[in-house]
């Protein structure tokens, strides 16, 4: 079919459906940062990190491997188990407190780390919205699947929301200060992290991160961070060991996705998932326990397991709030409010770049 009959068939069948459709399109653009010129030394990057990590005494893999597309689905699977409080928790606390925290910063573009399904987000969208002006949305995660399946659901519920995704990690998306809407009439950014990912970092790690918080925000610009707290070790046991064996499939899935990344030929079957309170170093450690000796292959290198030896996959560190409000004030990320559900299980801290 050449151009004109091209057009006029447009023309003909042009539906409500293909018009939200061509509209939606055109609020959405999705990046993938790094994948030009670094594209190569980030592979390389990654790779380095991951044969590091295995040939520690105590081998380590980046939870931020969890999330291949699989393993981002068994993710949202984990959000709505029972046991596993966190989730639902921060959403009652969105749900709630979102039209206040909107009411503290005003208008802004709302900047996501880790996105995944953008669930809880909505409940900021839906305040932010009501505020009146231009509705943005940054979502940012390494699943470019979630990534870009939950901004095209949005896009379907948010009539006037631009989405600008990129697919990148938490490291690679603050070093590139690339994100502004350009032109923006709006007068400020919201740096959004929920869920308590932050508890995947170290206390060292949460120092870097934040120092690389401070240098995305301008002076004035805003700070929205979920923090899983403190409780008893029953309670967090359980939220790491479902019934259904959820957490279990979602922490073997690396595996999965380690082979078909970096070519190695681990075999799941060989491992077991292994999750408990620290409650020395006030953190859940989940791990990959081998259940019989073996080696396993990654690309030129080969890596021996004994048997009853583990690699860690995670720490999800379980927060103070008064700790984490000190450590962002070092940053000149100064507390603004902060909410928390009436159990006293997880908080989200509002801070603002301190303008000096
Ligand atoms: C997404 C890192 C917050 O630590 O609770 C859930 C990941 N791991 N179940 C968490 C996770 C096992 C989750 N974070």
């Amino acid at each position: 079919m050449d151009n004109t009959n091209g057009d006029i068939a447009l023309a003909i069948f042009r539906t409500p459906e293909l018009e939200d459709k061509e509209n939606s399109a055109a609020r959405l653009r999705i990046e993938t940062l790094g994948a030009s010129i670094d594209r190569v030394a980030s592979e390389a990057a990654d790779r380095a990190e991951v044969l590091h990590g295995l040939a520690q005494p105590q081998k380590t893999l980046p939870a931020k491997y969890f999330y291949d597309a699989r393993g981002s689905q068994l993710f949202e699977e984990i959000c709505g188990l029972p046991e596993y409080y966190p989730t639902r928790t921060e959403a009652w606390i969105l749900d709630r407190y979102a039209v206040e925290v909107a009411d503290a910063t005003g208008p802004c573009e709302l900047v996501e780390l880790g996105s995944g399904s953008s669930t809880k987000t909505r409940a900021l969208l839906d305040a932010y919205r009501n505020l009146g002006g231009a509705l943005r949305y940054v979502p940012i995660d390494v699943s470019r699947t979630i990534l870009t399946e939950s901004a095209k659901q949005l896009l379907r519920d948010y009539p006037t929301l631009e989405v600008r995704g990129a697919v990148a990690t938490y490291d690679r998306a603050l070093a590139a200060l690339s994100f502004k809407f350009a032109p923006t009439d709006l007068p400020s950014r919201m740096l959004v992290f929920l869920g308590s990912s932050l508890g995947n970092l170290t206390l060292e790690e949460c120092d870097r991160f934040f120092g690389q918080v401070r240098g995305f925000l301008d002076a004035g610009e805003y700070f929205l961070l979920g923090v899983d707290l403190h409780k008893s070790t029953a309670q967090l046991d359980a939220a790491y060991n479902d019934s259904r064996g959820v957490t279990a499939a979602f922490n073997l899935n690396m595996l999965a996705h380690l082979n078909r990344r970096f070519g190695a030929d681990f075999d799941r079957a060989n491992f077991q998932h292994r999750a408990f309170y620290n409650e020395g170093d006030r953190q859940i450690e989940m791990h990959l326990r081998c259940l019989h000796s073996h080696e396993v292959q990654l690309g030129d290198r080969r890596f021996a397991f004994t048997e009853g030896e583990t690699i860690r996959t995670e720490i999800s560190r379980k927060f103070d709030v008064d700790a984490v409000r000190a450590q962002l004030d070092r940053y000149d990320l100064e507390p603004v409010n902060i909410w928390r559900d009436p159990q006293g299980w997880f908080a989200s801290i509002l801070s603002r770049r301190r303008v000096r």
